[in-house]
């Protein structure tokens, strides 16, 4: 998909409730969030900011991007009502947007995987100039369903972020559906940015493909 399509789209979903915003954190990042000490947390793709307030609940100092202003309104508004502080910024993640630098934690729910395979290049680019040595990159992505696919994560997506993160761990599984129906092959992944990039490509990734 290209960005103009991509920007429409996104753009008319958030007119109405797209499947995806449940206003519900997924438990992944809830237990990330009860076991490590708050810091800075930038979200790649914030949607309409759940997650911003979850982090910022737990004492997190928060940042959004979103392609889409719709989404943008929207996660502002809601960190307002939430009564807790948070940047969100209208921009696009494989591109030239500065929410600052230094981030412990860089979540990213449903937006790589939609990325075409340039802008993922400029993405972890952003991403190794944005997640201090030691920071997190929590990751849910849907898994490509054939390899000529567009959409979705492929194992040469691992090798290129094993670049400069240390896989912690993945589940693969099936994405969770409110109906509780089977969805799209989708994957968990918490990456550790490591403190030199020699020590990242000495690592392997865990977990099947
Ligand atoms: C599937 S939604 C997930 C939203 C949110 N993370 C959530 O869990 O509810 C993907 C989000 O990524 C945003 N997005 C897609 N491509 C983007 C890009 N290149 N830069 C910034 N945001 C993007 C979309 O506008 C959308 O809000």
């Amino acid at each position: 998909m290209n960005k103009v399509t991509r920007w429409v789209r996104y753009n008319l979903r958030y007119f109405g409730q797209p499947p995806w915003d449940t206003g519900v954190s997924p438990p992944e990042l809830i237990r990330f969030l009860q076991s490590a000490p708050p810091g800075k947390a930038l979200d790649m793709g914030c949607g309409t900011g759940t997650n911003l307030v979850n982090m910022a609940s737990y004492g997190w100092q928060v940042v959004g991007i979103d392609l889409a202003w719709i989404s943008v309104i929207k996660s502002r508004t809601k960190l307002n009502q939430a009564g807790v502080r948070g940047r969100v910024i209208h921009g696009d993640v494989s591109a030239g947007v500065h929410p600052g630098k230094e981030f412990d934690l860089v979540l990213d729910i449903g937006c790589y995987h939609d990325l075409h395979p340039r802008e993922r290049s400029a993405y972890q680019a952003n991403l190794a100039n944005w997640l201090k040595p030691g920071g997190y990159f929590l990751l849910y992505a849907h898994r490509k369903k054939a390899v000529a696919d567009l959409h979705g994560l492929a194992e040469d997506d691992f090798v290129q972020l094993s670049d400069f993160l240390c896989c912690q761990w993945r589940e693969d599984s099936v994405e969770r559906r409110p109906d509780g129906g089977g969805g799209h092959p989708s994957t968990w992944a918490a990456f550790m940015r490591c403190e030199n990039d020699d020590q990242a490509k000495s690592l392997s990734v865990t977990g099947e493909g």
